[in-house]
């Protein structure tokens, strides 16, 4: 098999995944997550911290939010998401994040302080679309190599499931990732460094 064939059980894995999200459809899956943030509107506009309840989402599931008028996505990555990015590395611009902007503790294969997790800025490093989440393991419209992450429709980018960039594409950055820590294992505050307490967990 070689190294981009497809996994027939993670694709079923995804593809239900897909489903979900898909279903469900990104503002209604939103709606009970919002509902649980805090501050207010009026503040999240004005750049204050945005606190989100994550203890309900499925594995795979993608909610999207708003942080200092930027998209902000949050992914819940079953193992099977996490496994497959080492695989991806030599096919990356920017394996390591070198040359990309994230907080440094971000700086790792998996791109997050928890591999479960993954927090993002939706914007395309090309030009500033917004790329779509697509977990789904090779499908028609993006080929056989396609092992899930993100797709940018308005130039073609790809992005791996940390939001690293494929080589020979416009972008030539990784997705950038906001700040954030865990307030507890179920919340994550957007828009706030970890302590060095948070860090040693
Ligand atoms: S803006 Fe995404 S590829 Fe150009």
């Amino acid at each position: 098999m070689s190294e981009h064939e497809v996994d027939a059980g993670r694709r079923r894995f995804l593809t239900a995944s897909t489903t979900l999200v898909g279903g469900t459809g990104a503002v209604v899956a939103l709606w009970p997550f919002v509902a649980s943030m805090a501050p207010s509107a009026s503040a999240r506009t004005a750049g204050a911290p945005v606190e989100v309840d994550v203890s309900r989402m499925e594995w795979g599931q993608k909610i999207d939010l708003i942080w200092r008028k930027q998209p902000i996505w949050i992914i819940r990555r079953p193992p099977e998401m996490v496994d497959v990015l080492p695989e991806e590395a030599d096919y990356l611009r920017d394996p390591h994040s070198e040359q990309s902007d994230q907080p440094t503790f971000a700086q790792n294969s998996h791109r997050s302080l928890r591999p479960e997790f993954l927090v993002l800025v939706g914007v395309c490093t090309h030009l500033g679309c917004n790329p779509m989440y697509r977990p789904d393991i090779a499908p028609e419209d993006l080929g056989s190599d396609w092992q899930g992450g993100f797709f940018c429709a308005c130039h073609g980018s790809r992005f791996d499931l940390a939001g690293r960039v494929y080589a020979n594409v416009p972008a030539n950055a990784n997705l950038k990732v906001p700040p954030y820590r865990f307030v507890s294992d179920s919340r994550i505050l957007i828009g706030e460094m970890p302590t060095e307490e948070d860090l040693a967990t």
